[in-house]
């Protein structure tokens, strides 16, 4: 009998290590949350406390010599930790869908924007080359990309980082997975653009029922659109709460800290005035 649950993914005692001359060294410790249907979990925390060996785990992306993986990863009740390379490969873009923090890795160089993204819509769904086309120029309109039928003729190293992200994230919009990994999404985007991505990614999940794993080390991003917050430090999940209880009543003294370090807005009488009038 197929379980019945709400959960689309959960994990449960992740532990990744690497493996060195020395032995296993622990990145990961037993981690677990639960990711539900249409709902943003937000995992946050400092750079290097290990929010992309996380998603790298789950997307089973880490290099099988050199790393380890425990515990459990279940997608839809399916178990990813250990599927063989040809079935993860279905899994990946069509199921759970990662937009990865260093874009450039997820394009070849050697194929334009155009073809990668045609074909990646075109392994996992029936759509017709001019279909895909379509599909890629409506998607890459929405994340304010311009003159998207241009930008597919490019290589990707002819794009910006920021650029090159929002690609991404409109080829994971038209893939419809049921769960984004999206790795600092906005990082490497200006206010404005940060935005719009945010709501792109909102959108697909109010149309889709797309879950999102959220990941970020500004909380500010978080605030934005996650119902659910994991904090990680060390390696750790060390608190997990609701946005409104993890902002209005931090437990752990590193949720505190990372509060307490979000910029704050200043604003000067000529900014009110320009908001205001
Ligand atoms: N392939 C790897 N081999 C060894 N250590 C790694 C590897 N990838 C990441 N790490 C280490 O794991 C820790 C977590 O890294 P990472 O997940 O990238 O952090 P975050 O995404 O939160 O900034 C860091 O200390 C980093 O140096
Ligand atoms: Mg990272």
């Amino acid at each position: 009998m197929v379980e019945q649950t709400s959960h689309v993914l959960q994990v449960k005692g992740l532990k990744v290590s690497v493996k060195s001359e020395q032995g296993n060294v622990p990145l990961i410790h037993a981690v677990d949350f639960e990711l539900n249907s249409g709902r943003v979990l937000g995992l946050v925390g400092e750079s290097g406390s290990g929010k992309t060996v996380t998603s790298l785990s789950i997307m089973q992306m880490l290099d099988r010599k050199t790393t380890s993986i425990e515990g459990s990863i279940r997608l839809n009740s399916r178990e990813l930790n250990g599927m063989k390379d040809d079935e993860m490969r279905r899994v990946r873009g069509k199921e759970i869908a990662f937009i990865m923090q260093n874009p450039m890795n997820a394009f070849s160089p050697v194929n334009t924007i155009g073809s990668q993204f045609i074909d990646t819509i075109r392994t996992h769904t029936n759509a017709s080359k001019k279909q895909a086309a379509e599909l890629a120029i409506s998607a890459m309109l929405d994340v304010n990309l311009p003159h998207p039928s241009e930008l597919l003729r490019l290589y990707p190293f002819e794009l910006s980082g920021g650029m090159l992200q929002r690609v991404m994230i409109a080829l994971c919009v038209c893939l419809k997975p049921s769960v984004i990994i999206a790795d600092e999404p906005t990082t490497a985007l200006d206010v404005t653009n940060q935005l719009q991505v945010l709501r792109q990614l909102d959108r697909v999940r109010q149309e889709h029922g797309t879950s999102i794993l959220l990941i970020s080390h500004d909380l500010g991003v978080i605030a934005e659109l996650a119902d659910d917050v994991a904090v990680m430090q060390h390696g750790r999940i060390v608190e997990q709460a609701d946005v409104f209880e993890l902002f209005d009543s931090p437990k752990h003294t590193y949720t505190k800290t990372l509060l307490a370090a979000r910029p704050m807005l200043q604003l000067t009488p000529q900014m009110a005035n320009c908001i205001w009038t």
